[in-house]
């Protein structure tokens, strides 16, 4: 860990914070489904931690299913395209699905996202976020739960990465920018 230590700002929320976080949104998924089953889409790879940590408080039956997607800038806002790079093995038509995110920037990607789910005829469909950044909204798209709204800043930690690096952090910290302005 000693390697990273120069390259932290700020550490934005502890471990003890995210769980204490993941554990009262986990209740108000329980509260929300009410028993009924759903497929969690871990949104690889940002979510890997937070989605793993909450599924286990969901007193619900879980699936798990995996997905890895990227979408393109501004221009495509309009035609709404994602590009599938890993997509989930079960056919979600009738089905609850829960798209379980580490953070909503743009709100390009999971507007995109939830309109994929829509189109395969999933039953229902919500959104969780371990963190929001609102200020840099380009599409109007809000999650249905959400752990933390954080300013826009540089954020790592928790599967939150910076050129792939930093996801092992167990807490989420804001990056210097001597990190992210310099060429490696
Ligand atoms: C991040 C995040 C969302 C997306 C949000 O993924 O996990 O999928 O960006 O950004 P948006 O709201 O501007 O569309 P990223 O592409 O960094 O991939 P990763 O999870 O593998 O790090």
């Amino acid at each position: 860990m000693k390697e990273f230590s120069n390259d932290i700002d700020k550490i934005l929320f502890t471990e003890q914070q995210l769980y204490k976080r993941v554990k009262e949104l986990a209740e108000e998924i329980n509260n929300y489904y009410k028993g009924e089953p759903i497929i969690a889409v871990f949104v690889l790879k940002g979510s890997a931690f937070f989605a793993s940590d909450l599924i286990r408080w969901l007193n619900m039956h879980v699936s798990m299913e995996f997905m890895s997607v990227s979408s393109y800038g501004q221009e495509t806002i309009s035609s709404g395209k994602l590009t599938i790079k890993k997509d989930i093995d079960s056919d979600v038509r009738g089905k609850r699905v829960l798209i379980i995110e580490d953070i909503i920037d743009t709100g390009i990607t999971l507007s995109t996202l939830k309109r994929e789910f829509e189109k395969r005829g999933a039953e229902d469909i919500k959104v969780v976020t371990m963190l929001s950044k609102p200020s840099r909204r380009m599409v109007d798209f809000q999650a249905d739960f959400t752990g933390f709204e954080v300013p826009d800043v540089f954020v790592v930690g928790y599967g939150l990465d910076y050129a792939d690096k930093y996801r092992n952090l167990p807490y989420i910290a804001s990056l210097k920018k001597h990190v992210y302005e310099k060429k490696d």
